[in-house]
């Protein structure tokens, strides 16, 4: 039996992109028993996804659509074209569970986590819109193209301007046929100002409330890194529940990276998000903190006046989707409370 076909991690952003699968796989996929739905928004056939990652453009889309992956992420555009950082973009890495930010792990022949590099690369818009386009129409009932979007501050941007820029992204990303867009504020690997910005609920609230403005109805998920502290988590989620469908957590755990001989340390001592096994468990406390706090959110929201009310629990049930019936995997979607 032939495998399908997966991301070349010996190969550039570039080749991977350019050496897309030509034809989606002819597979009988089984039915996911069960009604599932996307942040109570949209009918999915399974609660089975893709997180923003190796699926680079629509023929990768299509191509884990055809394996029976119904929440398919296009990954992370951008409103001017930006290229890949060097290889290696994805390197297997040897530790144990990641608890926290700014641990070391070493360099693997192979292993199931692995240090993320890529400097979130983009191709033109022209170019990223049309083929969004294409991935929407070959996409069957049941299935939801999410697009992630991310900002490209120049330097003295103001926070309107950065929040501008994702808005632009993601209105285009709308337009084009993206049924959800997933706005990233948290990319450890890049340096810049789109790096952390799910730690301010300032620059996060301004950003959604910007975005929400330029897209409508259209749902929209804000993806978030770690909390070191659970009192900044619940001011995020407080400022952006107005605007705001869904979190999409957890972005990585950053890490140093240590080359296998042991010497220095790879990607100039910078650290790189880690993703993967050693990630998993944080990954879902995390998630479980984040669920706690949007649900203190809901109910700090409702009011005393309102606890109780026949529309509060029924108006609240529309987001009890595929992330209320299962655990989250790291990267899965989770439900704000109705805005
Ligand atoms: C090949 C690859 C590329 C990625 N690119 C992006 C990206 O463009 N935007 C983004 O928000 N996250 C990106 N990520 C991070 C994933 O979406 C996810 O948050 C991370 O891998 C942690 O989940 P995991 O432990 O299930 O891998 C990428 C991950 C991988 C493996």
């Amino acid at each position: 039996m032939t495998l399908p076909q997966t991301y070349d991690i010996r190969r550039t952003y570039d080749w991977n992109y350019e050496h897309a699968p030509a034809h989606p796989p002819v597979l009988e996929v089984p039915p996911c028993p069960g009604r599932w739905d996307f942040c109570g928004l949209v009918a999915v056939n399974s609660p089975l996804g893709v997180p923003a990652g190796p699926l680079l453009n629509s023929r990768w889309i299509l191509h884990y659509a055809a394996l029976g992956y119904d929440v398919l992420t296009y990954k992370t555009v951008r409103s001017s074209r930006r290229d890949s950082y060097d290889l290696p973009n994805l390197l297997p890495v040897e530790t144990g569970a990641l608890t926290g930010e700014g641990g070391t792990v070493t360099e693997a022949e192979s292993s199931n986590s692995w240090a993320i590099s890529f400097g979130m690369p983009s191709r033109d818009p022209h170019v990223w819109r049309d083929d969004i386009g294409r991935a929407r129409k070959g996409l069957r009932q049941g299935q939801v193209l999410v697009v992630s979007v991310v900002a490209s501050p120049q330097p003295g941007w103001t926070m309107e301007q950065v929040a501008e820029d994702f808005a632009i992204c993601a209105r285009w990303a709308a337009e084009s046929g993206a049924q959800a867009v997933e706005a990233n504020l948290s990319c450890p690997n890049v340096c810049t100002q789109e790096a952390d910005l799910y730690l301010s609920a300032e620059a996060s609230g301004l950003i959604a409330a910007t975005v929400r403005q330029a897209i409508g109805r259209v749902p929209l998920a804000l993806k978030v890194g770690l909390f070191a502290r659970r009192e900044l988590a619940e001011a995020v989620v407080a400022a952006i529940s107005p605007y705001a469908d869904a979190l999409s957590t957890t972005n990585s755990i950053t890490a140093t990276v240590r080359p296998r001989d042991g010497s220095g340390l790879l990607f100039g001592g910078l650290r790189r998000g880690v993703g993967g096994a050693a990630i998993t468990t944080r990954c879902l406390e995390e998630t479980r903190m984040l669920g706690e706090a949007i649900r203190a959110s809901r109910t700090r929201r409702a009011g005393p006046a309102r606890r109780g009310s026949a529309s509060r629990p029924d108006g609240h049930r529309r987001h009890a989707g595929p992330a209320a019936r299962h655990p989250h995997p790291p990267g899965a979607m989770k439900p704000l409370p109705e805005s």
